[in-house]
């Protein structure tokens, strides 16, 4: 399957402008530092849509539409990911590479720790009777388990550690595949411990990351790896690979909720279920779905949460809805999963209750019907206001225009007087969320410091170790130390480059929210303004074990201009005197 390496993607945006991006589609006025128009996602007399060449984004603050380059060319022309990277590389000249050579050397010590440390796991299972019976209490058999490669990770610290992490090369790799954790101390211990372990599979089976489930009741429930170069948590689905193993022409996809709803029913023989990793479904998936079938079938709990996922997945959905796709909900009855109503009531039962699943019209204009009284004229004319702007998020086209027929009809009107609906995007009212008041504020020094981050990714050549970060508790730090040591890595990426480094993934939806915020700090002053804030987030540790680590550190290496001035600062903030010489 083709996947566009993601340092492709990093070098594009850092070469394309998106002011002439969109000025060649929406005439651009220069506005001070940005550039403005009337917005093209909804209709508007007074321009609110501006264009930040130094971010390399869009924000309009009147529908709350924004983006990279990349995400413009997607909405504005109804593209999807690859055909919006196809056509941005096609107006400067870059070439998009084929599949071929997609695993990079540095990549191939990942995928054979990760090999390995599933090896480990699968002996400890054996080896382990108490995870072999819960196991086996859940109504697992062996053969399904061998199948899926599920093992266990034995209590302790360092099952890994010991196994694989014998030298340096092989701790690097067990850290970049997120298996282990540095501790401040630089010391590492075993991430997954005390868990059955379920290996996470790309599209060609190489193993890619894991989920652990604890055997008893402690929390969190689930630990999956973290991002790491092979693993986006917003683009993988459990068991599609078991899927496409087992059935050549998959007629049909299910998604479900849980590893072991996948695990349950493709040993009930429904071997195409497959699960999204504890996210909500992303554009991503949909697609990777429609590649490999054409009917999609969304399987939610018959709860309240059930319910509201459900209607979040088919926000995400609308987008990718079109003639020729089927999608559609199966709601469970309350308090019941797939894992159990599988093992209750059989295959044939279950493939029943599929076969009567909501089509996503129906689903969507059912449940906005429900909320007006079609008995009264104003009631047909808010549910026609209702639909708006979901059918607005369906890619024009055949489909659209049938949801617009059945709206017509169910709202008696004349589909004829629903035209607005029909012509190409970008009339009537906003499709998207608004956001009230303009754009989002920023608190707290976290925020602070990834917004300016986002506003000029060089400044992280000013901050520290990044690992000093570590073990602060503060929401959001962990974000903060990826951007850090990404942006460092990657000196000359944009704003937009780092948004789309993390696209589809819940570092990449934070990063969002922040790119929106406007900072009122004069560019001049942006330097200081950084550096203040991370010192405030570096002074927030113990500053004698920070003081400790800087000192090892520079036994080690040559520190980093921000690092002596760190240290120098921690040095002489020191409480008492060490027999130091008095000034
Ligand atoms: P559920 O809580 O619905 O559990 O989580 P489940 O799948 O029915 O699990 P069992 O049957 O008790 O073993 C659904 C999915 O959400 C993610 C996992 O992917 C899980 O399979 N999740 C859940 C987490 O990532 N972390 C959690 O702590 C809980
Ligand atoms: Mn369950």
């Amino acid at each position: 399957m083709a996947r566009i390496p993601q340092s492709f993607i990093d070098e594009l945006i850092s070469r394309v402008d998106i002011v002439e991006v969109i000025d060649a589609r929406v005439p651009l006025k220069k506005h001070g530092r940005e550039f403005t128009a009337c917005c093209p996602f909804h209709n508007e007399k007074t321009p609110s849509f501006t264009v930040s060449p130094s971010k390399q984004f869009f924000h309009c603050f009147g529908c709350g539409a924004h983006g990279t380059a990349l995400g413009f060319l997607m909405d504005y022309e109804h593209l999807d990911f690859v055909e919006a990277v196809r056509q941005l590389a096609s107006m400067i000249g870059m070439e998009v590479p084929q599949e071929a050579g997609e695993t990079r050397s540095d990549q191939a010590p990942l995928y054979a720790v990760l090999d390995q440390a599933a090896r480990v796991y699968r002996e400890a299972l054996r080896d382990t009777a108490e995870a072999v019976t819960y196991l086996k209490g859940r109504g697992l058999s062996g053969e399904i388990a061998a199948e899926f490669g599920i093992g266990f990770a034995p209590a302790g610290w360092d099952t890994l550690l010991k196994a694989l992490g014998g030298d340096d090369p092989g701790r690097q790799s067990l850290s970049a595949a997120g298996l282990i954790i540095r501790r401040d101390d630089g010391r590492y211990y075993d991430r997954f411990r005390e868990r059955i372990m379920f290996p996470i599979r790309d599209s060609r089976g190489r193993i890619i990351a894991f989920g652990g489930r604890v055997l008893g009741t402690d929390e969190p429930k689930y630990l999956n790896s973290p991002e790491t170069p092979l693993f986006h948590k917003g683009r993988e689905l459990y068991g599609l690979y078991a899927a496409r193993q087992a059935v050549r022409d998959i007629q049909r996809l299910l998604v479900v909720e849980g590893y072991m709803d996948v695990v349950a029913l493709h040993q009930h023989g429904l071997r195409y279920a497959v699960a999204t990793l504890g996210t909500a479904t992303t554009s991503e998936h949909l697609q990777r779905l429609f590649r490999v079938t054409s009917e999609v079938v969304f399987c939610f709990d018959g709860d309240r949460a059930g319910r509201a996922a459900a209607w979040r997945a088919l926000e995400n959905a609308l987008p990718e809805a079109r003639e020729g796709r089927q999608i559609k909900f199966l709601f469970l009855p309350e308090g019941e999963d797939p894992d159990t109503l599988v093992r209750k009531e059989g295959k044939d039962a279950f493939e029943a209750r599929i076969k009567g699943a909501v089509p996503l019209s129906s689903f969507l204009l059912d449940r906005l019907s429900a909320q007006t009284d079609l008995g009264s004229l104003d009631g047909r004319a808010r549910l026609v206001e209702l639909a708006r702007p979901h059918l607005l998020r369906l890619p024009v086209g055949l489909y659209r225009e049938m949801l617009v027929s059945e709206l017509a009809r169910r709202a008696q009107v004349d589909s004829g007087k629903l035209t607005m609906l029909s012509q190409a995007s970008g009339h009537g009212e906003p499709a998207r969320k608004t956001i009230q008041g303009g754009r989002p504020s920023l608190t707290g020094p976290v925020r602070k410091a990834i917004a300016l981050l986002l506003t000029r990714p060089a400044l992280a050549a000013l901050a520290g170790d990044p690992a000093a970060l570590e073990g602060l508790n503060l929401k959001g730090v962990e974000v903060l130390k990826a951007v850090l040591e990404f942006a460092r890595a990657h000196p000359h990426i944009s704003g937009a480059g780092l948004l789309e480094h993390w696209r589809d993934t819940e570092t990449g939806s934070h990063l969002m929210k922040l790119a929106q915020v406007e900072l009122v700090i004069p560019s001049e002053a942006m330097e200081s303004e950084f550096q203040a804030v991370m010192t405030d987030l570096e002074g927030r540790r113990p500053a004698e074990q920070r003081l400790a680590d800087l000192l090892e550190a520079s036994r080690q290496r040559p520190l980093e201009a921000g690092e002596k001035t760190e240290l120098s600062r921690l040095l002489k903030a020191r409480p008492g005197d060490r027999g130091g010489i008095k000034p």
